[in-house]
């Protein structure tokens, strides 16, 4: 078994780390190298973990609203180095399990660089006329991503 595989399983095992506002700099140093917002991170809507390999290092980070039956998954970041090792599907997969244990029943998420990747995991593209006003009032949708972001939905258990 390759040292990437057994990333994954413990992805797949372990608790991810809860971060709360004001442990998050790191995260949003690594989302700001990414290119990805990162002002609104210690709102206090916001729910951000992160996950370490079976070495102990950094594999990633994640974030999350719940806003009644809707869940915003965002700010997904996989280290450089741990691309491409099925880390990024491990952390959607437990963080939708999160937010159903959480009560979401879909999950929504804002992409303008990663629609191709999200499709695979099980995300379609919504019309925002269609999303339900939480999820159009988050900051993300309101003006942190670009009008032009997609909009993606899938139910948070396949
Ligand atoms: C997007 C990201 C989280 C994926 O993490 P990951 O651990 O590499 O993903 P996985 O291992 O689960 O999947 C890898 C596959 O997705 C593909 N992929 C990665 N990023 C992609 C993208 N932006 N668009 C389309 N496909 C993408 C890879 O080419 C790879 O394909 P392959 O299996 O055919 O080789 C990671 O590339 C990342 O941190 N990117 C920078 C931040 C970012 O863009 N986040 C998304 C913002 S909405």
């Amino acid at each position: 078994m390759t040292a990437a595989r057994d990333d994954v399983l413990l992805l797949g095992a372990a608790a991810a780390t809860p971060l709360a506002a004001g442990e998050r700099a790191a995260m949003g140093e690594a989302l700001r190298f990414a290119g990805l917002p990162a002002s609104d991170l210690d709102d206090a809507s916001v729910r951000a973990f992160a996950f370490a390999g079976r070495d102990g290092a950094l594999v990633g980070y994640v974030g999350l609203e719940i806003h009644g039956d809707e869940a915003l998954v965002r700010s997904i970041v996989v280290e450089p180095s741990r691309r491409r090792q099925g880390a990024g599907r491990a952390i959607v997969e437990r963080l939708l399990g999160e937010a159903a244990a959480l009560g979401a029943v879909r999950a929504y998420l804002l992409t303008t660089n990663a629609r191709a990747y999200f499709e695979r995991l099980g995300f379609a593209t919504v019309a925002r006329a269609d999303a339900p006003p939480a999820i159009l009032a988050t900051r993300q949708a309101v003006g942190l991503c670009p009008a032009s972001a997609a909009l993606m939905v899938r139910p948070t258990r396949s």
